[in-house]
């Protein structure tokens, strides 16, 4: 459905947890970029609830405290004033019933007042704790029941991450399954929303160049990196409780390979785009014990522990390498490498290496290879690296580029963006970029055995200093056990 048709869908829009963190960083700039773009529809209000007793004008305050600190562009005055009287406050708490009897009240009023069946958009900017008691309470409180068969649609918004690992994530799953289908679940990874991923398809099934050669007989690894420069911001408690792998690796990661490894959906709706990527991600080969032993990696900066929060006994990995593979006629026996940490070089991006075809018309010993680079950090672009002949006398070889810069990042705020579009797509009905229940299944099957036996401490956590590049060269020994 198109921006277009989103402005005729009169919308409720209730975000749960409306003082918290996720609110200031990520919802409240993404709604107001919307509504600065005029893709807000016609019909709208955004209701906040919260535990605070601070009402509505305090909750406008502190709207406009979080805006005129947002980084990046300056907001006038008068928009933030405008985008402000599209909220209404909800003070209540979450473990109890009337807050609940209060908003249907209210939804009421409000379908009466537009003469509308308003479609209700359920935003769970939470803990995972407090799910349990939300989504009871939106049940015996009939407050996600459509008002007949065809008139108002309700979805839910959650967040990553999806559990812990498969057996909580399975949990969540059956809880939200008691009151909303798969079809009006929206699981956020925020990555789904970035250009570049989505540009991974229009690359590889828009162009001929080298959807052929996309294949284990062309390419002899895949490699995806996710090294930040910043530590852990003043979220040491969150990020001590999950690690890099958690935080990073079971979602943003593995949704980069799905997009880089996936076969071609058959059309490129939501429901095709996301069973490929669960297909590809189902193939993932899981790892023994013995395996994780010797292909996987793990790193704590030094520093770490001594972060507000962490402790000081902590085991937690700010950096990891794994060398997987896939099991497909298409990937079988190619190297997957994924790399991510905290207080490196920043560094995101996918590199596709090709082999080189026998027998190489190349000097002894070397072989030119070509990479597709899909970098999103620093610079997010696509660049290809070739070989080409050194202008003059003779036959020496040097390596060029052809770069193709979408932008550059350094420059974007974070998140805002990314959430802007996922918002719109929930109010139009697409899932595309959005997580399926498989495709969170298979990621946790991949990543459940690895964390096993990291906390069972079969792997050795390695301390190494921010901003070195040594624990990424030391890394490159589970790379060359894969290939053994
Ligand atoms: C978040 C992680 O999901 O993604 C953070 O929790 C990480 O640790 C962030 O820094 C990276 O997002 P982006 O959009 O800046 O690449």
């Amino acid at each position: 459905m198109s921006a277009i048709k989103a402005k005729n869908i009169p919308t409720v829009f209730i975000i749960f947890g409306a003082t918290g963190d996720l609110m200031a960083k990520k919802i409240a700039p993404a709604l107001f970029h919307l509504y600065r773009n005029g893709k807000f529809p016609n019909l709208f209000k955004i209701i906040a609830f919260s535990r605070r007793d601070i009402g509505l004008e305090g909750f406008k305050e502190h709207l406009r405290t979080i805006l005129a600190n947002k980084k990046g562009k300056q907001f006038k005055k008068e928009d933030i004033e405008a985008f402000l009287n599209f909220f209404e406050y909800q003070q209540g708490d979450f473990e109890k019933v009337d807050a609940y009897n209060t908003l249907a009240s209210y939804l009421g009023n409000i379908d009466g007042e537009w003469m509308a069946c308003s479609n209700k958009l359920f935003y769970l900017a939470v803990p995972p704790s407090n799910y349990r008691s939300i989504v009871e309470h939106l049940k015996t409180s009939g407050l996600t029941k459509p008002c007949g068969p065809d008139e108002g649609w309700t979805r839910v918004i959650v967040e990553k991450p999806f559990g812990k690992n498969a057996q909580t994530a399975l949990e969540l799953d059956l809880l939200l399954a008691d009151l909303f289908q798969e079809e009006q679940i929206y699981r956020i990874d925020h990555y789904l929303g970035k250009d570049m991923l989505q540009n991974i398809l229009s690359f590889r099934f828009n162009n001929d160049l080298f959807e052929d050669s996309w294949d284990k007989d062309h390419i002899e690894k895949i490699e995806i990196r996710f090294m930040e420069n910043i530590g852990i911001e003043g979220r040491s408690t969150f990020y001590d409780g999950v690690g890099a792998l958690r935080d990073v690796g079971q979602n943003h990661m593995l949704q980069m390979l799905a997009f880089v490894a996936m076969d071609q959906p058959k059309t490129f709706t939501a429901g095709d785009v996301r069973t490929q990527r669960a297909e590809i991600l189902k193939k993932l080969n899981t790892l023994s014990p013995l395996e994780v032993e010797k292909l996987t990696y793990r790193g704590q900066y030094i520093g770490y522990k001594e972060v507000e929060g962490v402790s000081p006994k902590s085991t937690t990995e700010t950096y990891f390498k794994i060398a997987a593979s896939i099991s497909s006629t298409r990937w079988s026996g190619i190297p997957i490498i994924l790399e991510a940490g905290k207080e490196l070089e920043q560094k995101k991006e996918i590199v596709v290496t090709f082999k080189h075809r026998e027998p190489c018309l190349c000097p002894p010993g070397v072989h030119y290879k070509n990479k597709v680079f899909f970098t999103l950090e620093p610079k997010e672009g696509i660049t290809i690296e070739f070989w080409s002949k050194k202008p003059g006398h003779g036959y020496e070889m040097e390596k060029q580029k052809l770069s193709f810069l979408f932008r550059d990042q350094r420059k974007k705020v974070q998140y805002v963006e990314e959430y802007e579009r996922l918002l719109l797509d929930c109010i139009t009905g697409n899932q595309l970029p959005f997580v399926s229940t498989d495709e969170v299944k298979a990621m946790w099957n991949f990543i459940d055995p690895i964390i096993e036996a990291w906390d069972k401490n079969k792997v050795q956590l390695v301390e190494y200093k921010p901003k070195t590049k040594k624990v990424i060269t030391d890394s490159l020994i589970v790379e060359k056990r894969l290939l053994e």
